[in-house]
């Protein structure tokens, strides 16, 4: 039997999206419902889309949706979503007006017979296992990992293509042997034609954040001919700059430094006011290149990696604010950032994500190769 997909969970009233909230304890009761109507009216604002949809994709380890974001501006329509934590699931609520199920959240319990047919699958699967800051453990075997839920579901369903994202460490991780164990999979195993590429934000996606990033994008051998040929997107000219993703309106009164013990020494290292600086527990880093460094899922925790700028006006020093942390990973300005959720989660949630005019010219380049005619 298969699964609702979200399909029949959207437009979900009011009173659900309450219920909802109120289950995935995503912020104070009596926060969410003060903000429930700003929600609902964020919720039918939301233009219509009115995209001619020209394929179905997956969007699996969704986080806040960046993926599908990209994937949506390309002419795709989401049918299933997976996303295991909590406070994820409550932002994309408000955004997608669909609420993930029970059953759909964890990957790993979801069987493969209950996934809805699709074109692509999407996965921009947990770094932690790979990343240069983890801990080096590789992979022969892809039992046991989240990649290897993505291996059955593609062994199962054969959809025509893939996205797979994840950090660049990815590539010389285990001396390459974790990579290459995923490379064989997919194209000896899964029968794919692979390509992969690293891309940086600043060089592709016309936002100032350095973001290096392994984009892997496969066919299926049975509906790729040669004459496809598909290729990475071109560059596109970085012509935005920090200043252009900074709020202009009143910044909450939190961010502000001055209280902290480590203020004077910003004062005298924090001389730019047109840089992103990094607080990295004892000292400040400058980025150089007039971009923002890369955004961390642990940005907002534990003093470590925290984005800081000197405003130009007021020459204060204060902490980049969510919205402006969603601005350097290209997400629109109408994508609703819930007031009543903890700071703490908002930088998690936007660290994780993707730099969504990446992922749009990806997913256009893939939308290329699905309609060509043969
Ligand atoms: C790197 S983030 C992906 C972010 C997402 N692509 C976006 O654009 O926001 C990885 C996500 O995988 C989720 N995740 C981890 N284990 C999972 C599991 N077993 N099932 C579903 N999601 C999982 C994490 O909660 C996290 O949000």
């Amino acid at each position: 039997m298969q699964l609702n997909t979200q399909k029949e969970n959207r437009y979900i009233s009011l009173k659900q999206i309450n219920q909802h909230l109120l289950h995935l304890r995503a912020g104070r009761p009596k926060d969410i419902e003060k903000e429930l109507e700003v929600i609902q009216s964020h919720l039918n604002n939301k233009s219509l889309k009115n995209t001619k949809e020209k394929f179905t994709f997956i969007d699996l380890f969704a986080g806040i949706g960046g993926m599908r974001l990209g994937f949506e501006c390309a002419g795709g329509k989401c049918v299933m979503s997976s996303e295991i934590d909590k406070k994820a699931l409550a932002t994309y609520l408000v955004n997608f007006d669909e609420y993930i199920p029970e059953q759909h959240q964890d990957i790993t319990k979801i069987s493969e017979l209950e996934i809805p047919n699709h074109d692509v699958l999407v996965a921009g699967f947990p770094c932690q296992a790979f990343s240069v800051a983890g801990e080096r453990k590789g992979f022969q075997d892809t039992r046991g990992t989240l990649f290897f839920d993505i291996q059955r579901i593609l062994s199962f369903k054969k959809p025509k293509a893939f996205l797979l994202e994840n950090v660049k460490g990815l590539l010389n991780h285990d001396h390459g042997k974790t990579y290459k164990t995923i490379i064989d999979t997919l194209e000896k195993k899964l029968n794919y034609k692979v390509f992969s590429k690293v891309l940086n934000t600043m060089e592709y996606g016309n936002i100032p954040q350095t973001r290096e990033r392994i984009y892997i994008v496969g066919f299926s051998n049975d509906f790729y001919k040669p004459n496809m040929n598909f290729s990475f997107p071109n560059p596109v000219k970085l012509n935005t700059s920090i200043e252009d993703c900074l709020e202009k309106n009143q910044i909450d009164q939190s961010l502000y430094y001055k209280k902290y013990r480590m203020h004077s020494k910003l004062e005298e290292e924090m001389l730019q006011t047109n840089t992103v600086y990094q607080w990295r527990r004892k000292y400040v880093r400058e980025n150089k290149s007039n971009v923002c460094p890369t955004l961390t899922a642990n940005m907002g925790t534990g003093g470590h990696n925290v984005p800081l700028i000197r405003e130009k006006t007021t020459r204060q020093i204060r902490k980049l604010s969510p919205r402006e942390c969603a601005n350097f990973q290209g997400f629109p300005k109408n994508f609703y950032i819930p007031k009543f959720m903890a700071k703490s989660c908002l930088y998690k949630q936007f660290g994780n994500s993707v730099s969504v005019p990446v992922i749009k010219i990806l997913a256009q380049s893939i939308e290329k190769i699905l309609t060509t005619k043969t």
